[in-house]
C-alpha cells in the first residue's frame, strides 16, 4: 500500500525497545538448546500461542521466563544483532534500547556479560549498517530501591557505554517516587533519565516522573490524556512520548487499535513517537506499528511524516545529528 511504502521509505529512530522483548521464539528455542536450559514450551507455535495477555503483569510473567535462555555474551550479542538487522531493513537509522540488567544479574549472569554482548552488536551496527545507538539501563520497579542502587553501582565501570537510566516492569503500586533518590544519583553521574509512566498507572505517576525523577523523556504516557493540565504541560515542554500502539493493544490498554489515542495526541500538540516496545511478544516491529496504526486510525501522510520526525527530535542526539535526519 501507499502507507506501507511511505513508512518503509522514511528514516526513523526507535526510542522504546526492550532488547529482551525482541527475543523471537526461534532464537529462544535455539538458545535454550545451546545452553541446555529447560523452557516450558515444546515448539515455536506453543510459544507464540502463550502470547495472549490481558494486562502488563500477564506479559511480564512470560517475558521474565523467556529471558532465562540468555546466558553468555554471545547470546546477548545474537539477540541484539538480530534486532538491529531486522530494523535496518525497516530503515531505522537510530535506536535507543532498554535493557533490564536485574533480569540477568538476579540469575547469576555478570553485568559485564550483558553489556559486552549488547554493545558489541551496537558497535557492529554502527560500522556495518550505519545505525547509531544509545543504551538505557532500566531499573525493575517491582524490586526495591536498594536493589536499584546496587544495579547503579554495578553499572559504574560501564558508564562509557551506558547513556541513561529508565524505569520499567510492573507499574501499578510502584510509583516513580519509589526511585526518586536513585534517579537523582544517576543524574549526578551524568546519565539521562526516562521512565515508563501512564501505561497502566494514573496521571499522578506521570507528574511524579516529571517532577521527582526529572525525566528527559516519557515512555508511553497514554494516561496523560485524562489530565488536561498535564497535557498542556507536556505540550508546552515538548516532552517526547514514546508511544507503543501494538503493545497498548496486546496488553489491553485499548480494546481495538481503532481506539488508539495517537491521532489525538498529535492534535493536542504532543510530541508523540511510534515504537515497538517488545516486538517479539506484541506481534510487530516498528514499521508494523506505524502501518497498522495508520490504517486503524486513519493517519494522514503528513501525520506519519511528523511521527517519524518526532522520533529524531526526541532522540538523545546532538542537535546537528537530529537536523541531519529531519
Ligand atoms: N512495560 C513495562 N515494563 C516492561 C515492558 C512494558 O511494556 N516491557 C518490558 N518491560
Ligand atoms: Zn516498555
Amino acid at each position: 500500500s501507499d502507507i506501507a511504502r511511505l513508512v518503509q521509505a522514511l528514516p526513523k529512530a526507535e526510542l522504546h525497545l526492550h532488547i529482551e522483548g525482541s527475543l523471537e521464539p526461534e532464537l529462544m528455542f535455539e538458545l535454550a538448546r545451546r545452553n541446555g536450559i529447560e523452557i516450558p514450551f515444546n515448539s515455536v507455535e506453543e510459544i507464540r500461542a502463550a502470547y495472549d495477555f490481558s494486562n502488563l503483569q500477564d506479559f511480564l510473567d512470560v517475558y521474565y521466563v523467556g529471558m532465562n535462555v540468555l546466558i553468555t555474551e554471545a547470546d546477548f550479542f545474537d539477540l541484539t544483532w538480530a534486532y538491529l538487522q531486522r530494523v535496518d531493513a525497516e530503515n531505522v537509522r537510530h535506536v535507543e534500547i532498554f535493557f533490564d540488567p536485574q533480569g540477568h544479574t538476579d540469575r547469576g549472569i555478570a553485568f559485564a556479560t550483558v553489556v559486552d554482548g549488547i554493545t558489541r552488536a551496537l558497535d557492529r551496527a554502527k560500522s556495518e549498517l550505519g545505525i547509531t545507538s544509545k543504551l538505557i539501563l532500566c531499573f525493575l520497579r517491582h524490586l526495591s530501591e536498594e536493589a536499584a542502587f546496587e544495579t547503579l553501582e554495578m553499572a559504574k565501570p560501564h558508564l562509557e557505554r551506558i547513556d541513561g537510566v529508565g524505569l520499567d516492569s510492573s507499574e501499578l503500586g510502584h510509583p516513580p517516587s519509589k526511585f526518586q533518590r536513585v534517579f537523582a544519583a544517576a543524574g549526578e553521574l551524568g546519565l539521562l533519565r526516562v521512565a515508563h509512566a501512564g501505561e497502566e498507572g494514573p496521571p499522578e505517576y506521570i507528574h511524579e516522573a516529571l517532577d521527582l525523577l526529572k525525566v528527559d523523556r516519557l515512555d508511553h504516557g497514554n494516561r496523560a490524556l485524562e489530565d488536561g493540565t498535564l497535557v498542556a504541560r507536556l505540550g508546552r515542554e515538548q516532552m517526547t512520548l514514546t508511544v507503543c500502539p501494538l503493545s497498548n493493544l496486546r496488553l489491553c490498554g485499548i480494546k481495538r487499535l481503532e481506539d488508539h489515542p495517537l491521532k489525538r495526541m498529535l492534535a493536542l500538540g504532543l510530541r508523540a513517537t511510534v515504537n515497538s516496545d517488545d516486538p517479539a511478544y506484541f506481534g510487530g516491529y516498528v514499521n508494523d506499528n506505524y502501518i497498522r496504526t495508520a490504517a486503524a486510525i486513519d493517519l494522514s501522510a503528513d501525520e506519519i511524516i511528523e511521527l517519524a520526525k518526532n522520533s529524531f527530535r526526541g532522540a538523545f542526539l546532538p542537535e546537528a545529528e537530529i537536523e541531519r535526519h529531519l
